[in-house]
This record gives C-alpha cells, sequence and structure tokens, in this order.
C-alpha cells in the first residue's frame, strides 16, 4: 500500500494549502458586505482570466451546471444547433441542447483530432438561411486530450453570424483563451480544474451579442435564470444560496494564480504537457494525440502496452504507489489512460507517476528513460 496519493486526473485537482485553509472559515451572510465584496474580486479574477471585459455569473454547480445554463439562456426549442464534437464532452453538450428541444447538427470528428475547420466552413456557408442559431465547441476536450483552435473557429463563427458557446472548463488557463480579441459570446469555466478548487462553483461569461439573444431565447430555466443571477450580481450576491466555501477559496486561488502570472501559468502548463509526452514516448507508449500542435496542456491520453490492460495498469500504481490517474471516457474506456497535469499538480509529482509507470510497464526501455525525457524539458 502506497502511504501518500499523487491525484493526476484532469480535475478535480489537488488544492494548494493556502486554498484550504482560507475554505475553513467560518460562514458569513451572504448578503452581507463582505461576500459582496469576495464576489466583486472573484468577478474581476475570472475577468482577468478570461481576458474580457464581459459580465461574469457566477453559479453554485459543476462544470455540466455550467454548460447547460449557457445553452438555456441563449436559446429556444426548435432552434437549431451546430455541434463541433471531438469527444465526451462534445456529446454532452449536444445531449443537454438536445434534452431542451434544440435542433442539434452534430458534426463527429476523429477521436484524438481537433475540429477541423474547412468542415465548419462548409456547414455554416451552406447555411444560407441562417438557422443555426450557435455554435457549441469545447477548448480543450479532456476525454481525447485535445485543444481546439478556438480563434479560428470564431473567426469562421463571425462571418455566419451565430453565437460561439465555448466549454473552457477544462481548458481555461492551461492556454490562451482571449475571449474579448476572439469575440467569443458565452464562456463557461469550472473551479475544480486549473483554479485548483474544489469542485462546486461554475463561471459563465456574456458578451452583448449573447446578452441581445437572452432577451429573446424561450428555453425554461429557473436555477439557472441569467436575468436573475445578473440583478444580484449588480450587488455583489447571488440569487441563491452560494457555495461560500468553495467561494474562499476561489478568492485566495486567484490572489495565488495573480501572483504567478497569466503568461507564468500558461508556460507552465505548456512545460508540463510537453514533459510529459516526452516521458511518455520515450517509454515507448503511443499517445493517443500524436500531433504536439493541438495535444491538450491539461490531460494527456495514453494507451498501455500491448498485452497490458489499461484499466489493470491504474489500479497497479494506484495501490503500489499512490499515482491516481483517470481511465478513458465513453468509447475510450478501457483502451487508454489518461494522466492530468493542470492546475495544482507540480512537476515532481510528473515525474513520480512517470517513475511509478517506468517501474511497473517493462516496455523493454531502459528504467529512467522516461523520467530522464520529461528532466529534459523540465530543466
Ligand atoms: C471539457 C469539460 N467540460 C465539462 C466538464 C463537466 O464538468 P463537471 O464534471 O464539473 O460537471 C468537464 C469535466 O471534466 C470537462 O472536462
Amino acid at each position: 500500500m502506497a502511504f501518500k496519493e499523487y491525484l493526476m486526473i484532469p480535475g478535480p485537482t489537488p488544492v494548494p494549502a493556502r486554498v484550504l485553509t482560507a475554505m475553513g472559515r467560518q460562514m458569513i451572510n451572504h448578503r452581507g458586505p463582505s461576500f459582496s465584496s469576495i464576489i466583486k474580486e472573484i468577478v474581476e479574477g475570472v475577468q482577468w482570466a478570461y481576458q474580457t471585459k464581459n459580465d461574469i455569473i457566477v453559479l453554485t454547480t459543476s462544470g455540466t451546471g455550467g454548460m447547460e445554463s449557457s445553452i438555456v439562456n441563449f436559446l429556444s426549442p426548435g432552434d437549431r444547433v451546430l455541434s463541433l464534437n471531438i469527444g465526451a464532452f462534445g456529446n454532452r453538450f449536444a445531449k443537454i441542447a438536445k434534452a431542451y428541444g434544440a435542433d442539434v447538427d452534430e458534426v463527429k470528428f476523429e477521436r484524438g483530432k481537433a475540429v477541423d475547420l474547412k468542415t465548419v466552413e462548409q456547414k455554416l456557408s451552406a447555411d444560407k438561411d441562417k438557422k443555426i442559431k450557435a455554435v457549441l465547441v469545447q477548448q480543450n476536450e479532456t476525454s481525447t486530450g485535445v485543444l481546439n483552435d478556438i480563434k479560428s473557429i470564431a473567426e469562421l463563427v463571425h462571418k455566419h453570424g451565430a453565437l460561439i458557446i465555448v466549454d473552457a472548463v477544462s481548458g481555461l488557463l492551461t492556454a490562451p483563451l482571449k475571449v474579448d480579441e476572439w469575440g467569443l459570446d458565452v464562456v463557461v469555466s469550472g473551479s475544480q480544474k486549473a483554479f485548483m478548487v474544489p469542485p462546486g462553483l461554475a463561471f459563465v461569461s456574456v458578451n452583448k451579442k449573447a446578452w441581445a439573444a437572452h432577451e429573446n431565447a424561450k428555453m425554461p430555466r429557473f436555477y439557472f435564470d441569467f436575468k436573475a443571477a445578473m440583478k444580484f450580481a449588480e450587488i455583489g450576491e447571488t440569487p441563491w444560496t452560494p457555495a461560500v466555501s468553495i467561494v474562499f477559496g476561489m478568492q485566495e486561488a486567484i490572489r495565488m494564480l495573480k501572483e504567478e502570472g497569466l503568461d507564468n501559468i500558461f508556460a507552465r502548463h505548456e512545460k508540463m504537457a510537453k514533459a510529459v509526452r516526452a516521458g511518455l514516448r520515450a517509454l515507448g507508449l503511443k499517445l493517443l494525440v500524436e500531433d504536439d500542435k493541438i495535444a491538450s496542456r491539461a490531460v494527456t491520453p495514453v494507451f498501455p502496452p500491448e498485452g497490458i490492460e489499461a484499466d489493470k495498469l491504474r489500479k497497479v500504481v494506484r495501490e503500489k504507489y499512490g499515482v491516481v490517474l483517470a481511465g478513458g471516457q465513453e468509447d475510450l474506456k478501457g483502451k487508454l489512460f489518461r494522466i492530468g497535469h493542470l492546475g495544482y499538480i507540480d512537476k515532481l509529482e510528473l515525474l513520480a507517476a512517470l517513475a511509478a509507470l517506468e517501474i511497473e510497464l517493462g516496455t523493454g526501455v531502459k528504467k529512467g528513460a522516461g523520467v530522464a525525457a520529461a528532466e529534459e524539458v523540465l530543466a
């Protein structure tokens, strides 16, 4: 049995001691002045992370709740929606839109590949009557470890005129997302990924174009109604009782992230992704995403060597070394495993995970080769 746990999944990530301590505070009145000053700081911090001046809605919910809110506030039943689907979270976005009666045109791309821009261009230019009201897309698809080119997708969507709704739950802060410069209408994120806070809060940015769509959007909503959320946001409150402890943690995490600086945060995630990819390749393992240009900075899916079952390997490294890795999702279940390296996961933990795999795998590669390759990148 291992004494220590190395949580290396793509969220929730471990939580820094500063954030844990902040969350241990006594409750305060969520309709009082100290709470509203904390919410203000969080909203400004999220705007900083999103590189936007847009309104930010703070919701007590998980990332999926944030996704649902970004559908029901801007669309009506029967609206056509183009869903750009590169994995399990693309599937989820489409399912939510269907559940509320949208007419979803789901374009599925090969697993391990990014959204193909030509296909998007064809789909949008074929829509002469402008039936498509919104395009749904992930910045980072966590199930396949692929980073989409959101800037270019947004340019195509702007030419058409539909809304672009981005799920940045696992991508935010791991790679730049310039919400204002790229004209992203609605962007969703969650507290438990690169923000390094436990699950419980989602953040949704809304620009003017999205607010205009909100005026005519008829999908049913109550808890997630952004009109109510905005009314309360103006006085530094949320319509319903928020997850107060998570709010405390978020305030501290924003302070830590600001101390580090946006460019350093992006560089940290980029380096971690490069290091793990180099390490796994040196072990002779096959990555789902071969193309480094579209590789996620948050998570790396990798196939086990021939003859070894992915989930059995995960069990062994968890039990013997305390290294907790994620499994495959949906059609990739059992076929591969995923190493999370976003948020509060550090370089030495990454080396520890590689070392544990190296000890167990016996891929015929010299012991130390994976760790050495990762160290070269980290040095
Ligand atoms: C890209 C993406 N979208 C949405 C979600 C859903 O978030 P949650 O599990 O917090 O509901 C996740 C969670 O892993 C995710 O990675």
